[in-house]
């Protein structure tokens, strides 16, 4: 089967198919990867524990389905184009044949530095071609990669690196965003005074911060690259992954306090970020697609790294911000690399929108045919502009519903294919089975009704556990309605049956698109010294989505407001990071309690 649907009619043809005959379906969509060997069974599962099996029996390695099997015709097209945050600096092209090179070598890197197949390994790098090519090289020798932002603190970081017992840490001296240095092995530094398993930190040169290096602990990117030139052997056999071997871990907010890591695996998630790659972007050959998340985050994963790259696609990685050195720099991007597919987040479209025509002035766009949005919920205003100042309103505009537990997009129109309507994810993807439900479950059917979302059947690219904690997978995506998994999203289905998505009815917030728990930010201020108790809230915000604020009670009223006000943000950055300050603080007497507390 071809992974792309070309028009509305098989859309839905093909989407009868798949609910009908789903291990059919999903058979025909995998066999366009390649496997070391075929699997015995294509699906195996149940809501209840839950327990949810892949391509049972199959073997893999994800690396070679993103690199080795380009070679042969593709190993001189573009891989990754990595434009840097300073526009005077070079950018570097990496063709397939390239990155493959890199991957292999570097893989061979960390296996001398002890690390192997089933080792859990943090990365904390910023935006540059190094990230991506350690992400692969993990995947290479089968050790699972746990990536955590750039913009995350050293208590976040040592949160996530002891839950997953990490062995090796990977980063570098320094980053840059905007006119922001970041210090990245300082903050390690600071992490790793809490981690006793980690043995191993690799450190790529970047920005020739002055940083310390630990005697028999820290060792240099370049240097272990150069020791494995010297050992002459540049390749690296993929390691033979069953399709159920864990892939990653990556860490995401929820209702409660601690984040946790989401587990994806080898097969499912291969086929789920390749497949809805191809089919929702309608990727062409020789298109240059340009996804601006991080490799922090799931878009990053899905669609800078693994999605594209098994595709054979050509990637614009961008180290810096929409906003520097000018607010023009996405339109400098775009006309210098002739970008033919942009995907975004809406508050990247609502901050840009903010600056007026004029950082679009001279710029050209006319090289775009295609738009993407994801993170959070687009408004109508945000959507016209993108459509009418972006894609001159010649290109469709995918509005990708998905989260970090589905590994891919799920509910989205596919470019040039599906009706779009402003605000609306619009249907769900061939083999997604969403559900609206009421709040005793019950499944809420017909056109023109809300409820919350959930799906009712499996897909390759479903979460499978909580990395350590089994029970707690069950109980925040399964238990609240029977045999369904919940997303935790509210949702409105029109009368044409297109799906709005309406925003979080949990405690989690979305800034920016990025996901807070509102429980998260709560324990971070408490740990401040004069603060008794706090609630977070979020608040419409017009260029971020939602905003958070909190209220606070101190312990004394001798207290200089303003000192503490600023006391208290330096907390939370300590404490999460800059991404969850508060940008509202109430100091109050009381909270609205019920009578348990
Ligand atoms: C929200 C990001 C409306 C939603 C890929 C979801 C969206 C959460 C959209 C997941 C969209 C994501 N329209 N809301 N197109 N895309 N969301 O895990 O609330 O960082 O539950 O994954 O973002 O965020 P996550």
């Amino acid at each position: 089967m071809n992974l792309q649907i070309k028009s509305f009619d098989e859309y839905k043809r093909v989407y009868d198919y798949s609910v009908n005959e789903p291990e059919n379906f999903w058979a025909e969509i995998a066999s366009s990867f390649t496997w070391k060997r075929k699997w015995d069974k294509v699906l195996e599962w149940n809501f209840k524990e839950p327990n949810i099996e892949w391509f049972k029996g199959a073997t893999l390695n994800i690396t070679e389905n993103c690199l080795d099997r380009h070679l042969e015709n593709n190993a001189d097209t573009p891989a990754i184009i990595w434009e840097p945050n300073d526009p005077e600096e070079d950018h570097r092209v990496l063709t397939y044949r390239q990155l493959h090179d890199k991957v292999c070598q570097f893989a061979n890197v960390l296996k001398n530095n002890g690390a192997k197949k089933g080792d859990r390994v943090c990365i904390y790098l910023p935006m540059v071609p190094e990230l991506a090519i350690a992400v692969l090289a993990c995947a290479r020798i089968g050790a699972i990669h746990s990536v955590v932002f750039g913009g995350f603190s050293a208590q976040s970081i040592a949160d996530r690196i002891n839950d997953a017992s990490c062995s090796l840490v990977i980063t570098a001296d320094g980053g840059f965003r905007g006119n922001k240095d970041i210090p990245l092995k300082d903050i390690i530094d600071d992490a790793l005074v809490q981690c006793r398993s980690v043995n191993k930190v690799i450190v790529l040169t970047r920005s020739r911060a002055a940083i310390s290096m630990i005697k028999g602990r820290d060792v240099w990117w370049e240097d272990e690259i150069k020791k494995v030139e010297t050992q002459g052997n540049p390749d690296c056999p993929a390691e033979e992954m069953d399709a159920e071997d864990v892939l990653f871990i990556l860490y995401t907010s929820g209702s409660t306090g601690k984040p946790k890591g989401v587990v994806h695996t080898c097969g499912g998630y291969m086929v789920y970020a390749g497949y809805t790659f191809a089919n929702v972007f309608q990727y062409q050959p020789g298109e240059v697609f340009f996804c601006t998340a991080d490799i922090g985050w799931i878009t990053g994963h899905s669609y800078i790294v693994y999605g594209p790259l098994s595709q054979g696609a050509t990637n614009i990685m961008f180290e810096g911000i929409p906003t520097w050195p000018t607010p023009g720099r996405f339109w400098d991007i775009v006309d210098k690399y002739k970008v033919n597919i942009l995907y975004t987040a809406p508050t990247a479209i609502r901050s840009l929108m903010s600056f007026g025509d004029e950082p679009l002035q001279g710029k050209d766009l006319s090289s775009i045919t295609k738009l993407g949005s994801v993170g959070e919920p687009i408004n109508e205003e945000a959507w016209h502009w993108y459509n009418e100042k972006i894609g001159k309103k010649q290109a469709p505009i995918v509005d990708t519903w998905w989260q970090t537990e589905n590994g891919g997009i799920m509910i989205s129109p596919i470019a040039g294919v599906t009706p779009t309507k402003p605000g609306y994810a619009t249907l769900p993807l061939p083999g997604i089975q969403p559900v609206l439900v009421d709040e005793n479950g019950k499944e809420i059917e017909g056109n023109g009704v809300s409820g919350n979302l959930c799906i009712k059947f499996p897909w390759p690219g479903i979460i499978r556990t909580t990395y350590g904690d089994h029970e707690r997978c069950r109980q925040t995506y399964f238990s609240t309605y029977e045999n369904m998994y919940f997303t935790g999203d509210g949702c409105l289905r029109d009368e044409d049956g297109y799906y709005r998505i309406t925003g979080r009815v949990d405690d989690v917030l979305n800034v920016s698109g990025h996901r807070i728990g509102t429980a998260e930010v709560e324990n971070a201020i408490n740990m401040h010294s004069d603060v008794v108790e706090s609630a977070v809230v979020g608040y419409p915000h017009e260029i971020k989505g939602q905003g958070v604020y909190a209220y606070v009670i101190l312990g004394s009223s001798e207290h200089d407001k303003e000192l503490t006000r600023k006391n208290i943000l330096q907390t939370v950055t300590r404490i999460i990071g800059a991404i969850a300050k508060p940008d509202k603080i109430q100091f109050v007497t009381g909270l609205p309690k019920t009578r348990s507390g």
